[in-house]
């Protein structure tokens, strides 16, 4: 493995998943977020998961000292100059992974890989705002990054067998499961998963059961490990809706539309688990469905 120093952008749900996998693999890893507001958040995200690690006995004390010690922290993109590879996972939005990856392509060395997390963005959109688009793949992750085992390693028309490989490499090398993906949008997974998650709000906009009961149904009847309800708020309805806007745009099939409820829920600024309110309210011991 060629790749020591790792830089990921930004420290939310997937970013801080994303350091916290590469540092216990003993990878040398710096995370770079807006502010020292969310940097401490994502900080507090990583060290709060990496103890639960320990008290699950999945980690021992020293393992887990170790991994916080390969870990830094900055709000400064110029610190990620001297990386490897920089893993981005910020908002789901092109201009801003692109203004980003212009910065990094100015400072970064020529043998630095890119690698976008996104999951239905257009990698090709992305490398194509950079002079480095041989050295550019995706590499998306799933939630939650320390239990998901799947990465799906992306590559365009434009990137390098060389890239490809040491990107799955590294995929290997965080303990994960990776398989090839084409750049289109939505890749493997989000192209099935996510017209059932809008699927899942249409039929409760159209009132055919509860929230609860939707879920339950998912659950009970399919085995799958959570409802489609609890996946939208765990996901982060902020960011499933600008997911199925990109998909929409890029397909116009109905099925990746937006369901109107959905744009409603993001209004009120329930963005699911992670603000304390979506489909459910996440505030107590227990998720409890919200009336809708
Ligand atoms: N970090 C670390 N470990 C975690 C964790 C987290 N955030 N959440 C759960 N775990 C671990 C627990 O420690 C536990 O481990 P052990 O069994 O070894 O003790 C295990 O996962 C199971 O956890 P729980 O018993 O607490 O809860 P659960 O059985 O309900 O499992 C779950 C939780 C793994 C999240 C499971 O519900 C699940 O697999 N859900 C589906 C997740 C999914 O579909 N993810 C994909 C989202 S879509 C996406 O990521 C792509 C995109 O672009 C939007
Ligand atoms: P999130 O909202 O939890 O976190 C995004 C973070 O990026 C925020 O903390 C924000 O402050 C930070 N940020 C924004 N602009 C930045 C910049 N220029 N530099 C550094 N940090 C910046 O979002 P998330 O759920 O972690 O999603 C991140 C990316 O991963 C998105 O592209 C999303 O589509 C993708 N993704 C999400 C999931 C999921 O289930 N949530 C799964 C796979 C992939």
């Amino acid at each position: 493995m060629d790749i020591s120093k790792v830089g990921v952008v930004g420290c939310g749900l997937m970013g801080s998943g994303i350091a916290e996998v590469a540092a216990k693999s003993g990878f040398d890893v710096r995370v770079r977020e807006v502010n020292d507001d969310f940097l401490e958040a994502g900080r507090k995200r990583i060290r709060k998961s990496l103890d639960r690690a320990v008290e699950k006995e999945k980690l021992s004390a020293e393992e887990r000292d170790a991994a916080w010690d390969r870990l830094s922290f900055t709000t400064e993109v110029s610190d990620l100059a001297d990386r490897d590879i920089v893993i981005e996972a910020i908002v789901e939005e092109l201009e801003a992974k692109n203004a980003l990856f212009g910065a990094l392509d100015e400072l970064c060395g020529e043998g630095t890989i890119f690698a976008s997390n996104t999951s239905s963005l257009a990698i090709t959109d992305m490398a194509a705002a950079t002079s480095r688009r041989d050295r550019f793949v995706g590499l998306h992750f799933f939630n939650p990054v320390p239990v998901m085992k799947l990465v799906e390693v992306v590559r365009t028309i434009a990137t390098s067998d060389e890239t490809f490989d040491r990107a799955f490499a590294f995929a290997k090398a965080v303990g994960k499961a990776p398989v090839a993906a084409k750049d289109n949008s939505g890749f493997i997974v989000n192209l099935l998963l996510v017209p059932y998650m809008l699927d899942a709000i249409r039929q409760l906009d159209r009132g055919v059961a509860s929230i609860a009961d939707i879920d339950t149904a998912m659950t009970l009847g399919c085995g799958y490990p959570m409802g489609p309800f609890t996946l939208c708020d765990f996901v982060g309805i902020d960011t499933l809706y600008k997911i199925s806007e990109i998909m929409y745009d890029e397909y116009r099939e109905e099925r990746y539309a937006p369901p109107p409820l959905l744009r409603r829920i993001v209004s009120m600024g329930r963005y699911g688990r992670k603000s304390g309110q979506g489909f459910y309210d996440w505030s107590g011991e227990k998720p409890v469905p919200l009336e809708i």
